[in-house]
């Protein structure tokens, strides 16, 4: 079984993703904050948490901050050395001066004294990215975070971004998937192996649209033949790449469940080359 880690961490390879908990993004693109379903989110976190599901992925933005609440409610009172919480400062945060300020104020709603891996959430072209890279080793160093990391940036950006850091850049987490795979061409691969920087795939099952059976589809074929399900086939096509892991959302048991039983699907080198081929690689 291929081991999968982030810095010197080793951990779960199918993590735990919150965007759309305690709040979502109105048509205008603006996030805001949402009550109502706080206790089923907890329970689904909860429950993957108790799969073995240590790592867990929320941000500054989601929920218009209610998500990291939501998180830290989910965690309180769990082996806090179990767990691999990591959290993403946002654009209004990313001058160097600011970055440790969100950090701060995410440790409190997370109800932790350290985050393990803290990231810029995206790269800023109006913003030097010298601010928020910097930002992030002030945080590393004044013992807010223990790991750094990147999201949404190419292999150019990512490259930059290692020159500027002080301290390891561990992770880069882009919009990776079966039908989503430009963003990790071999640029990003070699550059990655080379930095040890682990990729984190986020939006694996493409909020549902690899799991709509209404139309035949190479991945519904492909998951058929293998006996699994299609968010399965797409989950295990990312956690059998090397460097690679994965934070599916899921809110209900049923689906964290569906989700987790990808770690018993095998995808035969002959499957994986024809996926390839149909759906289009890199
Ligand atoms: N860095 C970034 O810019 C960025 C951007 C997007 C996402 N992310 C992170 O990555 C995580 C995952 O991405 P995502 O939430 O956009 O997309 P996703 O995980 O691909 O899809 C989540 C959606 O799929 C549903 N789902 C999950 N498992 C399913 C299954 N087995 N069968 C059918 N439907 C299933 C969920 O429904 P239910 O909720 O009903 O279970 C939810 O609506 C986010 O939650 C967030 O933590 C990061």
């Amino acid at each position: 079984m291929m081991k999968h880690k982030i810095g010197n961490r080793e951990l779960h390879p199918i993590g735990v993703g919150t965007w759309g908990m305690g709040g979502d993004r109105f048509d205008d693109g603006n996030v805001f904050a949402d009550y109502r379903d706080d206790e089923r989110e907890i329970e689904a976190i909860r429950y993957a948490i108790a799969l073995g599901q240590n790592h867990i992925d929320t941000a500054q933005l989601y929920g218009a901050g209610h998500t990291e609440e939501i998180v830290g409610e989910a965690i309180a009172g769990l082996d806090r050395e179990s767990l691999f919480i990591a959290t993403k400062v946002w654009r209004s945060h990313s001058l160097r001066n600011a970055v440790a300020h969100a950090a701060t104020e995410s440790l409190r709603k997370l109800r932790l004294d350290v985050i393990d891996l803290l990231y810029v959430h995206a790269p800023w072209d109006a913003i030097p990215m010298a601010e928020y890279i910097g930002g992030l080793n002030d945080a590393l160093d004044a013992g807010l975070t223990k790991m750094i990391g990147v999201s949404n940036f190419t292999a150019a950006q990512l490259e930059e971004a290692i020159g500027l850091s002080k301290h390891p850049i561990v992770a880069n987490q882009v919009h990776y998937s079966l039908l989503k795979r430009d963003s990790v061409d071999d640029r990003m691969r070699a550059l990655c192996e080379k930095h040890d920087v682990t990729i984190v795939a986020y939006r694996p099952v493409e909020r549902k649209a690899l799991t709509d059976t209404t139309a035949p589809t190479p991945v519904l074929d492909a998951a058929e033949k293998l006996g699994c399900t299609p968010a399965q086939l797409a989950i295990a096509w990312l956690i059998g790449q090397p460097g690679v892991v994965t934070i599916p959302k899921a809110s209900s048991p049923t689906h964290v469940d569906e989700n987790f039983a990808a770690m018993g699907v095998r995808i035969p080198d002959d499957t994986r080359k024809r996926l390839d081929a149909v759906i289009g690689s890199a």
